[in-house]
């Protein structure tokens, strides 16, 4: 049985519940985290909660804890829950409200913390590789509702995600509206060229999230001696590149073998992915912020 942090008190998960008024649950209003823990530490939590904190910025709300209090109540969750390797959920909502979309009605925001365990892909496909579907849904405009707002409102990726299970592919990769690749449904997307040594990657007012982990990686490659590049791509450029691959705090890094029926490279693990893959688990495994002091 989990323990919940809800509203400020932990509670055993039957006992945290929201109300149907809550408008979270009533039109996707609020903004949320997903975080891993390794090893007994947080990895870039303070990152995510700057992200949170700008999430919940763009569209006003006010998150009821200042990044050090909600650090703290993270890091108490996982003690409650004796985690030390865990996938941490935040979640603020704008509240209860009435039926209305009014948010300025909603006087309280609700603010939940699940720790837990998480595997989003079994260990054999780290070794196969993802076969990859472009999606017929496009990603959300930068203009009418950003992608790098970590919304509650994933109804856009749900689509893509169903899109790409249509076409017998776990992931689907998200074109934005001029027909440019944004990203995945809940990963960022990366190409590598051996001509050049390059490493590619949308830039984020393409129609992608900034990802946490796609940070770390951009910097564990050009400390490696890559040249890492964002770049607006098109579905040729990933049909051409010798390594594809995804990154995400939940997946961590994934390569990527074929792409709408199109084998990538030599259709396996490519030499930058398997050393960004390297790279990224040590520095997981060595920073973070402590959960057990
Ligand atoms: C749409 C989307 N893109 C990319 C990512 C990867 O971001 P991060 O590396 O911060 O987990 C996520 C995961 O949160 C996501 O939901």
């Amino acid at each position: 049985m989990l323990k919940i942090y809800l509203n400020g008190k932990i509670v055993p998960e039957e006992e945290a519940k929201v109300s149907v008024f809550d408008h979270g649950l009533l039109y996707g209003d609020g903004v949320f985290e997903g975080i891993r823990s390794y090893n007994g530490r947080v990895f870039k939590l303070n990152e995510h909660l700057c992200r949170l904190f700008k999430s919940a910025k763009v569209i006003m709300l006010k998150v009821p804890l200042s990044i050090s209090d909600l650090e703290e109540a993270i890091l108490k969750t996982l003690r409650a829950n004796k985690l030390h390797d865990a996938y941490i959920r935040v979640v603020v909502t704008r509240g209860k409200g009435d039926l209305g979309l009014d948010p300025l009605k909603c006087l309280s925001p609700t603010l939940f913390i699940i720790a837990s365990k998480i595997e989003l892909y079994p260990a054999e496909l780290y070794e196969k590789g993802l076969s990859l579907a472009t999606v017929p849904t496009r990603r959300n405009e930068v203009e009418a509702l950003n992608p790098a707002i970590k919304s509650l409102n994933y109804l856009n990726n749900i689509l893509a995600k169903i899109e790409a299970r249509n076409s017998n592919a776990l992931e689907g990769i998200f074109l934005n509206s001029q027909g440019y690749v944004t990203e995945c449904t809940g990963d960022n997307i990366f190409i590598y060229t051996e001509k050049g040594n390059l490493l590619l990657t949308p830039p984020v007012y393409s129609g992608a999230l900034e990802g946490i982990t796609r940070n770390c990686v951009m910097k564990l490659a050009k400390e490696e001696g890559i040249g890492v590049e964002e770049k607006l791509l098109t579905r040729y450029d990933l049909f051409c590149s010798d390594e594809v691959f995804l990154t995400g705090s939940a997946a961590e890094i994934i390569h990527v073998y074929k792409i709408d029926g199109r084998v990538i490279g030599e259709g396996k693990r490519g030499r930058v992915t398997e050393l960004l893959q390297k790279k990224f688990k040590e520095l997981t495994q060595r920073e973070g912020t402590q959960i057990y002091k």
